[in-house]
């Protein structure tokens, strides 16, 4: 069963055909990361305006790069939210017309569904029940699955994504945009130096990160975190700041995984989303892991349309089709 995945709720977009929803024979993806960076974040009126000129052609690569052609296609699956109404707009009505002019079944995907099914494109196929770690830009879950498209939210984030919170520090240290992936650049080169709050909130699996970016703002602010390349005796280097940013981030991510794990006897810890594709968390998840983990590829944890296909195709196996009235929802939640 091939299916053409198709996914537009952010600053992404892409395409892809899976088939049997395990195998990617292709995964096209245009990132208008260079077109926001100038504004230090996510414009969504340029980001629908670039999905509309982008989508057709990253279909048509889609098919070529995976040797098919519309008939060889037994569904389209495309994500309907969480994210940018007007870019979920696109995304939905591309795979809506597709859809109508070959007659093929249609299913709406929840994007974050979505990542955790990236983990089925792996090596190993994931076993229930499992805990999965989301971590994007937008949310902080953490999921029990005893099965296909049955979902726990055992914990969210009471404030800031993990995401969002690498992003805005980076902001704070003068880093860059997109801000994951320029602290772990940054961290390298530091060490973790200073140490900063833990939001534990015992008793119950909730994260907060808000606390930790702002005691980074005010360490900037103080001068006790120097952002020029010269420091005062007293004073640390962004990069220590960063590497001390990120340390704190995972430990509590990888101290209430693993909490919850043991609690739940899971078969598997899967992590997913942005955040995941992070060395530092993938390597204290893996080290102190109680079951077998499984991560993501790095091209898969990020936004991408093979995720989208592979939930679609346990969708449509669980006989899960949506009729051509499908709209967006850009607050959907899991569950
Ligand atoms: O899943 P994703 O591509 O988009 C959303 O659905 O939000 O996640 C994007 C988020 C951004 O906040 C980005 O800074 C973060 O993932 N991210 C990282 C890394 N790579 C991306 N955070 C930490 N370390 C990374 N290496
Ligand atoms: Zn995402």
């Amino acid at each position: 069963m091939r299916i053409l995945g198709i996914e537009t709720s952010c600053d992404e977009t892409a395409a892809s055909v899976v088939e049997d929803g395990v195998r990617i024979l292709s995964n096209q993806i245009a990132s208008q990361v260079e077109i926001h960076a100038r504004y230090g974040g996510i414009v969504p009126e340029v980001a629908s305006r670039q999905h509309i000129l982008t989508i057709i052609p990253i279909i048509k690569q889609a098919m070529a790069r995976a040797k098919v052609d519309w008939g060889d296609l037994d569904g389209v699956a495309v994500t309907i939210g969480p994210g940018l109404a007007g870019s979920l707009l696109v995304g939905v009505n591309a795979a809506k017309a597709i859809a109508l002019a070959r007659g093929l079944p249609l299913t709406g995907v929840n994007h974050l569904e979505g990542h955790i099914y990236a983990n089925w494109l792996g090596n190993s196929i994931p076993l229930f029940p499992l805990v999965c770690l989301i971590v994007s830009g937008g949310h902080s879950d953490l999921v029990l699955m005893k099965g296909h498209g049955d979902y726990v939210v055992l914990g969210r984030t009471r404030d800031d994504a993990a995401g969002e919170a690498f992003d805005k520090a980076a902001r704070i240290l003068e880093l860059g945009y997109p801000g994951g992936p320029a602290i772990e650049r940054a961290a390298r080169a530091g060490t973790a130096s200073l140490k900063m709050a833990r939001a534990w909130l015992k008793g119950t699996s909730d994260f907060s990160f808000s606390g930790v970016k702002t005691e980074l703002l005010r360490l900037v602010e103080g001068g006790k975190i120097s952002l020029s390349a010269d420091q005062g005796n007293e004073q640390v280097t962004a990069a220590d700041a960063a590497a001390s940013f990120q340390e704190a981030v995972v430990d509590v991510l990888v101290a209430k995984t693993i909490e919850v794990a043991k609690e739940r006897r899971v078969r598997q810890i899967l992590l997913a989303g942005g955040v995941a594709s992070n060395q530092l968390l993938r390597r204290r998840l893996i080290e102190n892991s109680p079951a077998p983990v499984l991560v993501p590829e790095l091209v898969l944890c990020t936004d991408n349309a093979a995720m989208i296909a592979a939930c679609g195709y346990y969708r449509f196996q669980a006989g899960r089709t949506d009729s051509l009235d499908l709209d967006v929802f850009p607050s959907l939640k899991l569950a």
